[in-house]
């Protein structure tokens, strides 16, 4: 096992009604500015929970949060923050609008331009406004991480960042705020939780018996409430196991002591950002290249994976690592998930060449043991 410092300071409230906590939970004195997306809080009736249990606080709201959050918007959130002199933000929503949170508080503080604060990955920031939030879509682990990821049309570019000052003081968890859910965004939760474990966990084989059980059992979970999360009728245990499931994926856990990968992430980004597929939906692409590209370094454990999440077992190591590759792919296909980049209206060989351009340009090579190179990063995303 590595060595490692784990810290996560996120309270989190989790259950039925929590939201009416935010009463206690944002002090009295603050003059907080409510963020949200593009008007689902006010569909279900989630904004009025919210306005009811800060009655009588000073409020100023910015919507229209877009899904992969733009930077443009941000600046007019942090314009407003300044004019209004904010000093607490709310964010209720997706993870969309969490990360734009986190960024706004941090870009309020910041007395350069605020895109460095993206393309250093946060390096220079030292203080950053208080936040908390709402989660309204189990997925990307924002809730409790101090990760965010900005994009910017102008430039087609999509960046994640993180700082010790943006942890969320607190995140509500209401799994009944999922029940109005489009069964796409359930499927991408599903998936990017899923590849968030599998990034920290299908790497080196360091002898870390307890965090592999853990990042199977975060699997094992998620595949076996698919088919209940994807009726038509939401139900409770499963709504709540979901949004478990996807805090622990991505909240520092299942991350110590192990080697991460984040390959797929970062050139599921690339694919975002250039043709504006969803996050999850970019990932669930990638994800199986990723595997077969670097099988050499992740063998032992894509053989443990196969054995404890599918039951695969055999003497033939490449059939083995395979079926568990093509189980993966089939359980995501089996939710709904489509894990081709022509299934989206993509050209693979023309999208190959511009991811792989830009990872040249950048220098950037990838893999816990820098081995995808940009020459096999395009090779791999040409038989996507
Ligand atoms: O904008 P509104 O109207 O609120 O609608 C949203 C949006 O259209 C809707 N939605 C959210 N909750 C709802 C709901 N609709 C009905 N009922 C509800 N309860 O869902 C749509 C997608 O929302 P979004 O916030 O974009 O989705 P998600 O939570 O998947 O966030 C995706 C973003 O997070 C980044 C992604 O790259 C992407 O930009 N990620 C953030 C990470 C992190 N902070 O740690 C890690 C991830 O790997 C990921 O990269
Ligand atoms: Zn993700």
């Amino acid at each position: 096992m590595q060595n490692f410092t784990f810290y996560n300071p996120v309270k989190i409230v989790f259950g039925k009604e929590t939201i009416s906590e935010l009463t206690d939970l944002i002090d009295k004195k603050e003059k907080i500015l409510l963020l949200y997306g593009g008007g689902s809080i006010k569909r279900n009736g989630v904004y009025d929970q919210v306005m009811e249990a800060l009655e009588g606080r000073s409020i100023v709201e910015f919507g229209g949060i877009e899904a992969n959050p733009e930077y443009e918007t941000c600046l007019k959130a942090v314009k407003l923050a300044k004019k209004e002199g904010i000093t607490f933000l709310l964010s209720v929503g997706g993870g969309s609008v969490l990360d734009a949170t986190k960024f706004i508080a941090c870009a309020v503080l910041y007395e350069s331009d605020p895109w460095e604060i993206v393309t250093t990955r946060a390096a220079n920031v030292k203080a950053a406004l208080p936040f908390g939030d709402v989660i309204t879509l189990p997925a990307t682990g924002s809730e409790m991480n101090p990760n965010a990821v900005i994009s910017r049309e102008a430039t087609k570019e999509k960046f994640a960042f993180s700082s010790p000052y943006t942890y969320p003081l607190f995140s509500i968890l209401d799994p009944e705020t999922t029940y109005t859910l489009p069964p796409r965004q359930v499927i991408n939760g599903i998936v990017d939780a899923y590849v968030h474990v599998v990034e920290q966990y299908l790497n080196d084989d360091l002898n870390t018996p307890l965090q592999d059980r853990q990042a199977t059992a975060i699997l094992s979970t998620l595949i076996e409430i698919s088919p209940k999360l994807l009726e038509e009728k939401p139900e409770y245990d499963s709504r709540a196991t979901f949004m478990w499931s996807a805090t622990n994926a991505l909240n520092g856990l299942i991350a110590c002591g192990v080697t991460q990968d984040w390959s797929t992430h970062l050139i599921g980004h690339e694919l975002t950002a250039l043709y504006g597929i969803d996050h999850a939906q970019s990932l669930a692409v990638v994800l199986p290249a990723v595997w077969r590209a670097d099988k050499e370094n992740k063998a032992a454990k894509l053989i443990q994976y196969a054995d404890r999440v599918w039951n695969i077992t055999g003497n033939d190591q490449e059939e083995v690592i395979e079926k568990a590759i093509e189980s993966t792919v089939q359980y995501f296909n089996s939710i709904g998930m489509k894990t081709r980049l022509s299934d989206y209206k993509i050209n693979a060989k023309e999208a190959a060449l511009r991811v792989a351009d830009r990872f040249r340009m950048r220098g950037t090579v990838l893999g816990v043991h820098k081995n995808l190179t940009p020459d096999i990063i395009q090779n791999m995303l040409e038989k996507c």
